[in-house]
């Protein structure tokens, strides 16, 4: 287990190049690349963790992966090869849902895992409506748990009306329509339009959806379809760790360079902004998504309410949970219950931690209270979840902290730490666990 020591920042001014890649632009283009006969060229794919996993599983159904001058080519297989070994999503929500709606329609048998985080999240909500229209799955709890088995078959079109905002469960649902080749259109909706990668990424591949009273149609579509040409922007959920930097160090300054400014992710962005911030986007390009530079300047921070387009601020919420805490009055998070079942219960973890760090933080069944005020030094806990780990060293450049077990940040941002130390002092302190001494909190 290795912790991070972080010590107080002083104002800083500078350019971010190097954020990571865009974490679901990425997954999508190694799962999606199998939709077509002809070899996909991504730029900038993430080399992360929970990617490189995809990127296996996709190599383990026949795929065959290039590298070069730092463009990878996916070239699919003419059919998709039943592997013999399970298919190891790691710490990734998005790849096993995802991957359960392509091969619930694949002919074959698949076996889907993950890390002991994954092994606890629900995947009913993908299982279920996949069930309702023919799919073969199983798990534990009824096919709620992983592991996840998969009998690929033909499934029926449907017309799903999801009661969650997810771009998992409509993702996995839209790729079991395009794998059945019905004749009839599918139809999706949920109560907000969640990210909307898989419709922009599939339309740029041929597939003509459309939004019609609400609901997304998908239209019979003639597989293969064209391939992925794309360069994968910087994530903006990533960039916003170094956003909430900014705007919680006096007098600093951050350029975030070529980001992704799609409107369902830049949601923290505007929360922030109206907390007092100054934030600027300057868009410079728009193929598959709109991408660009974000500035992002100190300003002193006031509460805020959140209770509203959450799904398009849900993985930002960790992070923007410490600039609650130092905005002066109560900033209160509402219908946010989907951030119990995401990397680690976030609602639990952030307020936990708040309250190391002398914060009045309260939980609630959908949401928390945080009351701003000074940050003392602490040591934290990531819980295993990188969002938690890293939003966390965000605040110990106010207050000065460690964080224990930060090997998670490496699923979505290996080079985190490095850039974090353009900023302010940080150490790494590697540590082995002994056998007899847990820590309690597992
Ligand atoms: C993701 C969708 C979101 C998000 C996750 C990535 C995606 O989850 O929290 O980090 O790439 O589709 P839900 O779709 O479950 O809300």
């Amino acid at each position: 287990m290795s912790s991070l020591r972080i010590g107080k920042a002083k104002a800083f001014s500078l350019g971010l190049s190097d954020i990571a890649s865009d974490k679901s632009i990425s997954h999508r283009c190694a799962i999606f690349s199998l939709l077509s006969d002809k070899t996909s060229v991504v730029r900038n794919y993430l080399e992360a963790e929970d990617t490189l996993c995809t990127l296996n599983i996709v190599k383990s159904l026949g795929a065959i992966l290039k590298s070069e001058d730092g463009i990878l080519y996916i070239t699919p297989p003419s059919k998709i090869i039943e592997p013999p070994l399970i298919l190891d999503c790691g710490n990734s929500g998005t790849a096993m849902r995802l991957l359960m709606g392509f091969l619930s329609s694949v002919e074959g048998f698949f076996v889907l895992h993950g890390d002991k985080y994954l092994a606890s999240r629900p995947m009913k909500r993908v299982a279920k409506p996949l069930r309702d229209i023919g799919a073969k799955i199983d798990g534990r709890k009824d096919g709620d748990l992983s592991p996840i088995c998969i009998r690929g078959s033909k499934l029926k079109p449907f017309d799903y009306k999801s009661p969650i905002s997810s771009a998992q469960v409509k993702s996995a649902l839209i790729l079991s329509a395009l794998n059945s080749q019905n004749d009839a259109p599918s139809f999706f909706s949920e109560p907000q339009i969640s990210r909307d990668h898989t419709e922009r990424m599939l339309k740029g591949m041929g597939v003509d959806i459309t939004y019609e009273n609400g609901k997304i149609v998908i239209p019979p579509t003639k597989k293969p379809l064209q391939p992925l040409d794309i360069t994968v922007p910087a994530d903006p959920s990533s960039a916003f760790f170094f956003a909430v930097a900014a705007a919680i160090v006096p007098d600093s300054k951050v350029v975030l360079k070529n980001v992704l400014l799609n409107k369902t992710r830049v949601e923290a962005y505007k929360i922030l902004q109206k907390m007092g911030t100054k934030i600027e986007f300057i868009e410079k390009d728009d193929k598959y998504e709109s991408i660009g530079d974000i500035v992002v300047e100190y300003a002193p921070l006031c509460a805020v309410e959140v209770s509203e387009n959450i799904s398009w601020l849900i993985d930002e919420l960790p992070a923007l949970s410490i600039a609650f805490a130092c905005a002066k009055g109560t900033s209160r998070v509402k219908n946010a219950k989907e951030l119990r079942v995401k990397e680690s219960d976030r609602i639990s973890a952030v307020v936990k931690n708040l309250q190391l760090c002398g914060i009045e933080a309260k939980e609630a069944d959908d949401g928390y209270d945080v009351t701003g005020g000074v940050l003392k030094e602490a040591v934290f806990n990531s819980f295993g979840d990188h969002r938690i780990a890293m939003s966390f060293a965000i605040a110990s450049l106010v207050c000065g902290g460690t964080i224990e077990d930060t090997e998670c940040i490496s699923t979505s941002f290996p080079n985190f730490t490095d850039t974090l130390k353009k900023i302010g002092k940080v150490d790494t302190i590697l540590g082995m666990r002994l056998k007899g001494f847990k820590k309690s909190a597992e």
